[in-house]
């Protein structure tokens, strides 16, 4: 259920609150102020778009009183010059230093990855982040025994993700599940939520790339995700219970190499209609 204030007195009736909202839950009164359209407030989505499209700060919402929230810096949008090489320069690291990541820092790069959007903005995602490069291993490990019983059933599947190849690397001392990173980001959200899957995918997204400022580098871990989706002694290490599906899972640590140049890419394939 919506609730919100309007101070009268800032109100300008301008009416950017009333069409910014994404379920139409809002009309101008007769004096031309805001207010909620009877039968619809308990469709609110508590997205903040009205309170935050004031130009004048005069509409304030229960759930996040205009006086706390935070204005926007002038000049937060990065220039595409800035924005290219950032995204194109972002690179899978496969390489990691020994060193640990502070926690305070792993928090504040999940502050911000947070913000991603999510479907009716339900906010469905969920952290783990394992923070022991023990427990990393361990994961490395169980995911190793997962995929061993998919070679022994000999499963066409084996083939199709060269499972035989990750057994010899790991044979040989490597790590190719968890790369010997210090630390795995994990997603989840509850099982029933259709929309947790996109929303936690699009997070880790931003994780990956909010990683970079802070000096980290990180890479999906798909055959770790595999196994926490699939393998119960995995799940049960990494603490997932029943009740939840791990949506990615995300390695990351401080990297051992730096990236000189960008590599090239297919074209985009764009079709326009
Ligand atoms: C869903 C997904 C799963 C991935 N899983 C792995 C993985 O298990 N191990 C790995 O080394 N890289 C993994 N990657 C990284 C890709 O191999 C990498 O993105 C691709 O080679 C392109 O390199 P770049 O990210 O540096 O541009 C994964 C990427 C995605 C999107």
């Amino acid at each position: 259920m919506i609730k919100f204030t309007v101070d009268i007195s800032e109100c300008v009736s301008c009416g950017s609150c009333v069409a910014i909202c994404p379920i139409k839950i809002l009309e101008l009164d007769a004096e031309k102020h805001p207010k909620a359209i009877e039968g619809r407030e308990e469709y609110c989505i508590n997205c903040g778009h009205c309170a935050c499209v004031c130009p004048k700060g005069a509409l304030s919402l229960e759930s996040m009183p205009i006086d706390e929230l935070k204005e926007l810096p002038e000049g937060w949008r990065l220039s595409p010059k800035e924005i290219e090489p950032f995204f194109k320069g972002r690179r899978s690291i496969r390489a990691y230093k020994e060193d640990l990541v502070e926690k305070p820092v792993i928090e504040k790069i999940i502050d911000i990855a947070r913000y991603a959007p999510s479907g009716i903005n339900r906010q469905s995602v969920y952290w783990a982040v394992v923070h022991d490069p023990k427990k990393v291993q361990e994961l490395s490990g169980l995911t190793m025994e997962w995929v061993k019983t998919f070679i022994n059933e000999k499963s066409p599947i084996a083939e199709s993700l060269r499972f035989e190849g990750l057994v010899k690397s790991w044979e040989s001392g490597e790590d190719p599940i968890c790369r010997h990173a210090p630390h795995v980001a994990m997603v989840y959200g509850l099982k029933e939520d259709m929309l947790a899957h996109a929303a936690c995918t699009i997070a880790m997204a931003h994780f990956e790339l909010v990683a970079l400022p802070f000096g980290l580098g990180a890479c999906w871990a798909g055959y770790l995700q595999m196994a926490l989706s699939a393998y119960a002694p995995a799940r049960k290490s990494a603490g997932l219970s029943s009740k939840i599906t791990c949506h990615g899972a995300m390695l990351f640590g401080r990297p051992k190499y730096e990236f000189n140049c960008i590599p090239s890419r297919n074209d985009p394939r764009i079709i326009w209609r």
